[in-house]
């Protein structure tokens, strides 16, 4: 199962980031000073995917302005010799090849992903979700690629979290077949703590056959009166394998207020030109409360 091509939905609403995505795509939001969308495309580029189509709805212009050259602007910075700035303009220009779909109605999630099958054309893919970011030595989704290579099986990222968040999330239930390496047995989105069926939840990274498509189109409204993911991964349980993969790395929900914050601080944190007085700043803040 050899995956080229990537789907990174990027239509939803971002109700939990409200009220700046009244007027703001979410997967535009600044983590230091690059937007979300920024380090999931480079994840899927570091992975070796080389077309990558995000599913638009609100806020389309900011996000295709964002990954298409700008000659004013790099004109601007050529003129004024700010050179380490006018590379790195051009590099997000350049990055890979992007493609844009909209979806017209936001219907949730499954339906988003029922938009990129004239794009894929009957091959398996990639989806990377815009709320998580995941900072890890080998990409999340090349690590999830590597699995579906070998095991020819469609498979799913995981992550153990607090029982207390298992209604945040697609849960699975799942049977341990390798280290970190999961037979999925049944999926239901966003349960009660009570009624989950485990604490390992699906995070925003899955290696989806093209059957998929099928599964979505019979799959009706689920939570929250959306076409869920989830539930059309159910359905294709009837007929195939599917596997779960604990990803290794460290996940940022930048969907979440605060975990919107972290994102910047750590990720900060990361930056050598700033890191020192982000640092400076913390010991201090530290010692004031
Ligand atoms: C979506 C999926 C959910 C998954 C989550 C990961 O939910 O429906 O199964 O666990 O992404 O971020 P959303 O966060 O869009 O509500």
């Amino acid at each position: 199962m050899k995956i080229k091509k990537a789907v990174i939905p990027a239509a939803g609403l971002g109700t939990r980031m409200l009220p700046i995505t009244k007027s703001m795509p979410k997967e535009m939001l600044p983590i230091v000073d690059r937007p979300v969308i920024h380090y999931v495309v480079e994840e899927a580029i570091r992975a070796g995917i080389d077309d990558i189509l995000i599913i638009t709805g609100k806020g389309k212009r900011a996000i295709e302005d964002y990954f298409d050259r700008s000659f004013e602007l790099e004109y601007y910075l050529r003129e004024r010799g700010k050179l380490r700035e006018l590379k790195q303009v051009k590099e997000i220009g350049e990055m890979v090849d992007i493609y844009y779909v909209r979806q017209k109605r936001p219907l949730g999630l499954g339906d988003a992903i029922l938009h990129a099958e004239k794009h894929v054309n009957g091959e398996p893919f990639a989806v990377l979700l815009g709320d998580d970011i995941i900072i890890a030595k080998k990409p999340a989704i090349g690590q999830l690629m590597k699995v579906a290579e070998e095991k020819n099986t469609p498979v799913i990222g995981v992550e153990k979290i607090p029982w207390e968040k298992v209604n945040r999330y697609g849960i699975v239930k799942a049977k341990e077949i390798e280290e970190g390496l999961y037979r999925v047995e049944d999926l239901v989105e966003k349960p009660l703590p009570r009624e989950a069926p485990s604490n390992i939840a699906i995070i925003g990274r899955y290696i989806l056959p093209p059957e998929i498509f099928d599964a979505l189109r019979e799959t009706p409204p689920g939570k929250d009166g959306e076409i869920q993911l989830t539930d059309a991964l159910r359905l294709l349980l009837k007929d195939r394998s599917l596997l779960a993969k604990e990803v290794e790395g460290k996940r940022y929900d930048v969907g979440d207020k605060v975990g919107f914050i972290i994102a910047n601080v750590e990720l900060g944190l990361l930056r050598e030109d700033i890191r020192k007085r982000i640092l400076e700043y913390l010991k201090r803040l530290n010692r004031e409360n």
